[in-house]
């Protein structure tokens, strides 16, 4: 940790000399999703109570939905899971076949997953070397509970300090895998409707990633919002993050090397149920959700008519 003066000279230094300019290096809209992603019909990682189809099932079964200017991804909302030997409800996860090292990225979402048992994500990582190259969770939350988190999640050795310029508050400080058993080092947005049926009762909003070698920043703005920046609202082809104000979330390379911690990640969107999160008794329970997590999900399909995500657009300045 440094003196006060050396935080207070970093922080004054993030906000305006790192703050960058950056040329859309991609237009992810509609259909066009179905080209920058590919679908991973994988077990999950998580252990979730979901069964991750291929994109010709996601399409046959309406789980993708692409027209000129939408994307909607979601789970089955139409079939009662009562095979013993299924993995669990039938859902989507895909991955850009692009990755990225130093980048800004804004996703503008009308509607996230919502629902009892539902865990959804945005995040970026390098699945074939995880941990190693890093894991940021840009959107992240379970049973419609509180508002977002975002986290990084590393190999040994990258800390975040307790104080920093962002707008959420800091939860763990220890980003290694091996702390905490993976809870990573998160900061709660703190903003009501940042996350869950609150997101979409305002008709949702834009997240935005800025990733340079001394810092990771993420942040939020509801579409109620009335400090959104002209750049991430027109969704045009330059933003300069130093207009985007304090960020909902700042890690900054104090602690950690980000340069060797993270390298060049994908984006990925997934839709699991319950699992190692969502689905802890514990934490189902206290969400004043029924039943349990996995029979839950199972046996009311009628819940899940909520559980999409739906996209005007993700952009990519690099
Ligand atoms: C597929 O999903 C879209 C988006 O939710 C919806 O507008 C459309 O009616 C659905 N199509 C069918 C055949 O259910
Ligand atoms: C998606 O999968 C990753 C592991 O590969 C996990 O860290 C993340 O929490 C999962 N989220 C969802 C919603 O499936």
């Amino acid at each position: 940790m440094k003196s006060a003066f050396g935080i207070i000279a970093v922080s004054s230094s993030l906000s305006s000399v790192l703050a960058a300019s950056y040329s859309r290096s991609e237009n992810i809209v509609g259909t066009g999703f179905y080209n920058s992603f590919n679908f991973e019909a994988i077990p999950d990682p998580t252990d979730g109570r979901v069964n991750y189809v291929s994109e010709a099932t996601a399409k046959s079964q309406n789980l993708t939905f692409a027209s000129a200017n939408t994307f909607i991804l979601r789970a089955d909302f139409k079939t009662v899971i009562s095979d013993s030997s299924a993995t669990g409800r039938n859902s989507v996860r895909i991955r850009t076949n692009n990755a990225y090292t130093t980048h800004a990225a804004v996703f503008d979402i009308v509607h996230m997953p919502q629902g009892c048992g539902t865990w959804p994500a945005v995040w970026e990582t390098n699945e074939a070397t995880w941990p190693a190259g890093g894991e940021v969770d840009i959107i992240e939350g379970v049973n419609d509970q509180g508002t977002d988190q975002v986290t990084l999640h590393t190999n040994p050795g990258c800390t975040m300090p307790a104080t920093r310029t962002q707008t959420g508050t800091t939860l763990l400080t220890n980003c290694d895998v091996n702390a905490a058993g993976n809870s990573g080092c998160g900061v709660s947005v703190g903003t009501a409707p940042s996350y869950g049926p609150t997101f979409n009762a305002d008709g949702g909003g834009w997240y935005a990633i800025e990733r340079t070698l001394t810092f990771i920043n993420v942040w939020f703005w509801s579409r109620k919002a009335t400090n959104v920046p002209a750049d991430v609202r027109a969704g045009g082809t330059a933003v300069n993050t130093g207009n985007w104000g304090t960020p909902a979330a700042n890690f900054p390379n104090t602690d950690c090397n980000l340069a060797q911690f993270f390298s060049a990640n994908n984006i990925i969107i997934n839709l699991t149920f319950c699992g190692s999160w969502a689905g802890q008794a514990a934490i189902y329970g206290a969400s004043g959700c029924p039943s349990t997590c996995t029979s839950y999900v199972d046996a009311n399909p009628a819940a899940f008519a909520n559980a999409y995500f739906q996209f005007n657009s993700i952009n990519i300045y690099e």
